[in-house]
Order: C-alpha cells, then sequence, then structure tokens
C-alpha cells in the first residue's frame, strides 16, 4: 500500500512550526527564506508539502505578482495555510488537498518548491516524485528544494541521533515510517538538473538548494 495514504500530518498541524523552531531555531527558517530569492516577479509556483504555509506571506511580501498551486496532503495544514493568507491573494494560490501524485508533467511551473517533504516519503515512492514534479517544471524552471543531510565528521553522531530522534517522533505522531534520509545527490539525475545553489545551516544538517531543469 503506498504509505503516504497512511500517514497524517493532521495531529501535528497546530505545533508543527513551533516544535520545529524549538529544535533547529531560525535554520529551519532561515534555509526556506534564503532560498526565495531563487524566484521571479512573475513565477508560477509549484509548492508541494507546504505544511502550514508560513512562507506564503513570505513570498508574496517578495513577489506580489506570483501565481501558487500549493499542493499538500494534510486537510489542517491546508486550513492554516489558508488563514494566513490575505483574502485579496487567495485568487492567487490555488489550494489542492492530495498527494504529490496529482501533480501532471504538463511542463507548467516556473518553480517547484520542496522544503522538508522529499525525507518524508517512503524510499519507493522517491523517484517516481522527482519525475512527477520534474515533469511539471519548465525547461530552465528551477526546483528549490531545503531537507536534511547527515555527513561524516565531527557533527555525524549528535545529528545522527537527532534524527533518530526526529524519525521517531513522526512515527507515533504521523504514522510516518522512514528509517533513513533520501540520497538527493542520486536523485536528481546530474544530466537533467544543474545544481546552482547550495547553503548548508545548522552545522551541515540542513542544506538548500536550487537546481536548474536543463
Ligand atoms: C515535514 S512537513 C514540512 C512542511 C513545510 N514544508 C515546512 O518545512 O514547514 C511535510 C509536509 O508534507 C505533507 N505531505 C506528506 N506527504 C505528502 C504527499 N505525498 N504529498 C503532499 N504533501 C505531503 C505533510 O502533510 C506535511 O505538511
Amino acid at each position: 500500500m503506498n504509505q503516504s495514504s497512511k500517514t497524517s500530518f493532521d495531529f501535528l498541524a497546530p505545533y508543527y512550526d513551533r516544535l520545529a523552531r524549538i529544535v533547529f531555531g531560525k535554520h529551519i527558517v532561515n534555509v526556506q527564506l534564503d532560498l526565495l530569492s531563487e524566484l521571479r516577479a512573475n513565477d508560477k509556483v509549484l509548492i508541494v508539502g507546504g505544511g502550514t504555509g508560513w512562507i506564503l506571506p513570505e513570498i508574496f511580501d517578495r513577489y506580489p505578482a506570483i501565481q501558487v498551486t500549493y499542493v499538500e496532503a494534510s486537510p489542517k495544514m491546508v486550513a492554516q495555510a489558508k488563514a494566513k493568507l490575505d483574502l485579496e491573494l487567495h485568487s492567487q494560490v490555488q489550494f489542492v488537498v492530495a498527494t504529490h501524485q496529482i501533480v501532471k508533467e504538463q511542463s507548467i511551473y516556473d518553480a517547484v518548491i520542496t522544503f522538508f517533504f522529499l525525507d518524508v516519503l517512503q524510499e519507493s515512492e522517491q523517484s517516481d516524485a522527482i519525475q512527477k514534479l520534474g515533469g511539471a517544471l519548465k525547461k530552465g524552471g528551477k526546483w528549490l528544494l531545503a531537507d536534511f543531510q547527515l555527513r561524516k565528521g565531527v557533527h555525524f553522531i549528535w545529528q545522527w541521533v537527532l534524527l533518530q530522534l526526529m524519525l521517531f517522533f513522526f512515527k507515533i505522531t504521523s504514522n510516518l515510517h522512514i528509517t533513513r534520509l533520501p540520497s538527493f545527490e542520486n536523485l536528481f539525475d546530474q544530466h537533467e538538473y544543474k545544481h546552482e545553489v547550495l547553503r548548508t545551516y545548522f552545522a551541515g544538517m540542513i542544506f538548500g538548494k536550487s537546481l536548474k531543469k536543463l
């Protein structure tokens, strides 16, 4: 059975942002805000797994004319995202309560945003998701990606422990059965995407990347 159909972030929706900020502080926010500089004024943007939507007002503050399709599996997360958005901006956002599987490979978006989303997919779903969301992106469009990573080095042990705690927490609160992070380098084929921007945060455990579709 498809894992995402059983997983739900509904329970966490009221607490998610606060918890994320308690654990990761400003880093979990800054990695996302910093990547917004990759967008352009009139972009058509696909956001998948956007959570509570705190990023939406930030996007519209910077780019008032942008058009957004917001695909998010949790109805409670989408309700929060709608509530965060000024009424006059609702015509610029299409909210879709569904999983990423609803996205069509029609190359209509200038940018795809997946912030801390790919890591909640099962390994068996990841390459399909890349194929699908990449298929929705125009040639020359940008994929803005923020996520966790584990790198060998002095910080490895505490970051590994923190990751295990997070995975356990998501298992009991969201029925998410993930045992390791995606291998992002392998998922994004070097022939299809040019890696343009890479920034790291939180002693390297968080990264933000902009990939250009070739
Ligand atoms: C870890 S949260 C990240 C939320 C937000 N991007 C952030 O960084 O604050 C992952 C989000 O992805 C949503 N999600 C999980 N599986 C999904 C899927 N297959 N398609 C769309 N959204 C999904 C969850 O409901 C949740 O809101």
